[in-house]
């Protein structure tokens, strides 16, 4: 018989308590726990969609054949490079992403371009009449293979795609699925938990490929990061400054394929673009010569992009001076500043400093570093660097420039786009410099750029 039961449910990792606890002893986050309701005994078992016959014997994993795995491109090439080359038969997607970044209008599209194949589009967020109308404007698109429906309850949607068999299903968004086997309210742990099961077994079973929209907490984690995470095949997040068109979506787990791609897009009023050439980020911003600009040959992922990186110094206003960054951590300027004063006298008390990378984007490379540090320093000395010059390496505590990874691409990179010089760390293994069509000026230490630069 089944019987219900009361459990604490951290809502950060998913740990079970008996009793609510302040703070979850395996995840360590505070207030996190929340009532749910739990059935146990034989209701569990009579799970929707288990299809005991399809489960096979062991085999060697030699024998396993591979041949009926075709991946299906999305016809999207960002996206295919993200997911490894193509959609992979019964392969689950989670794409999560800050509200209103743009999630359900990529999948959407995605959707709408797949050619000849059925896609099954469930919304728990929107109704059927305002998919189309978004769909409308997304340009380029052929709506007959995309079949909408507006349904949350997880019951139903099975019933939908054993009435359709989609090819492909879509379901935005997870936080918004209930089934009715759980008490708990939609958005819960155990709700998404639950309810991803149950789609992921169905679609394993007849080997559908599910993109799982799925939102971001405030704190900046998926709601339910590490029950979700463990389950799906493939995560990837949706990133960019909301206020800015530029979007990069990241695979942050990829049981197919490398986590080290991006696929880079551009959000205009009839959809997301696909970005194939990234260094268009900083030409279309490129300016005349002005102070405070440097601009770095940077690596997202595997690939090399070259972008401007802006500083403003100026007297500090008030007693303590103001540090601001946009996609910059503002630690690593504080220890760039740092560095800065002990080898170019800058005076750090004194100074406001703010810290922008163009086109809104977050750079996570290391490798902007002098970038930041030379913008900075030429901002405060008010004198312009050459436009013609990029830079990359990584800036040590003692004002040490640092080797940095891929080289070679950079600089290609850096040459390919017109730039007369590059200044690259002293350290260089393994590349042959004089193949690219770029001066490259070896710098051991910041002093050393900085001579170079402002000479
Ligand atoms: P949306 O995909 O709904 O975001 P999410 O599902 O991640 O919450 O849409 C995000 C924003 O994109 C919305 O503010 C409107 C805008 N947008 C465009 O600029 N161009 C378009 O073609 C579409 C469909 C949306
Ligand atoms: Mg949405």
């Amino acid at each position: 018989m089944a019987k219900a039961k009361t459990v604490f449910v951290c809502q950060n990792c998913g740990n079970e308590s008996p009793k609510w606890e302040g703070k979850c002893y395996a995840c360590g986050e505070w207030n996190t726990f929340v009532e749910e309701t739990k059935i146990t005994g034989k209701a569990k078992n009579s799970r929707p969609g288990t299809v005991l016959a399809e489960r096979t014997k062991p085999m060697p994993v030699s024998k396993v054949s591979v041949e009926e795995m075709p991946r299906l491109s999305t016809g999207n090439e960002e996206l295919n490079r993200v997911l490894g080359g193509g959609l992979v038969p019964g392969a689950m997607v989670l794409i999560g992403g800050e509200p209103g970044i743009g999630k359900s209008t990529l999948v959407l599209q995605t959707a709408l371009n797949l050619p000849n194949v059925k896609v099954l589009y469930v919304s728990g967020e929107e109704s059927p009449q305002q998919i189309k109308l978004r769909a409308d404007r997304i340009s380029g698109a052929s709506a007959d293979n995309c079949h909408v429906v507006s349904e949350v309850s997880v019951e139903h949607i099975i019933k939908h795609i054993e009435n359709e068999q989609p090819d492909v299903l879509v379901i935005d968004s997870v936080q918004t699925l209930e089934t009715e086997r759980i008490e708990s309210a939609p958005g819960s742990v155990s709700q998404i938990r639950e309810c991803t099961a149950t789609i992921l077994r169905v679609c394993k079973d007849k080997h559908i490929p599910v993109f799982l929209i799925g939102h971001i907490t405030k704190e900046g984690s998926l709601a339910g990061p590490k029950v979700l995470e463990h389950m799906v095949d493939v995560v990837l997040q949706f990133e960019g400054d909301r206020h800015h068109m530029y979007r990069i979506l990241r695979s942050i787990k990829n049981r197919f394929g490398s986590t080290n791609e991006i696929g880079i897009f551009e959000m205009l009023g009839s959809g997301l673009r696909e970005v194939s050439n990234p260094s268009e980020l900083l030409l279309a911003t490129q300016q005349k010569q002005m102070s405070g600009v440097a601009i770095s040959a940077a690596l997202e992922g595997v690939r090399p992009f070259l972008i401007e990186v802006q500083a403003l110094a100026s007297t500090a206003a008030y007693q303590n001076p103001q540090r601001s960054v946009t996609g910059f951590d503002l630690r690593r300027l504080n220890m760039l500043l740092a560095v800065l004063e002990k080898r170019a006298g800058f005076k750090l008390a004194q100074k406001d400093v703010f810290l922008n990378i163009a086109g809104g984007l977050k750079v996570n490379d290391p490798a902007i570093d002098l970038a930041v540090i030379t913008s900075v320093l030429s901002s405060n000395m008010d004198m312009t660097i050459s436009p013609d010059i990029c830079m990359t390496g990584e800036v040590g505590l003692s004002g040490e420039i640092r080797p940095v990874t891929r080289l070679d691409q950079r600089i290609g990179e850096a040459a390919k786009l017109g730039f007369k010089s590059i200044i690259i760390p002293s350290y260089v293994k393994g590349v042959e410099l004089n193949k690219y069509d770029i001066q490259v000026i070896k710098a051991n230490k910041i002093e050393e750029a900085f001579k170079f630069l402002f000479a």
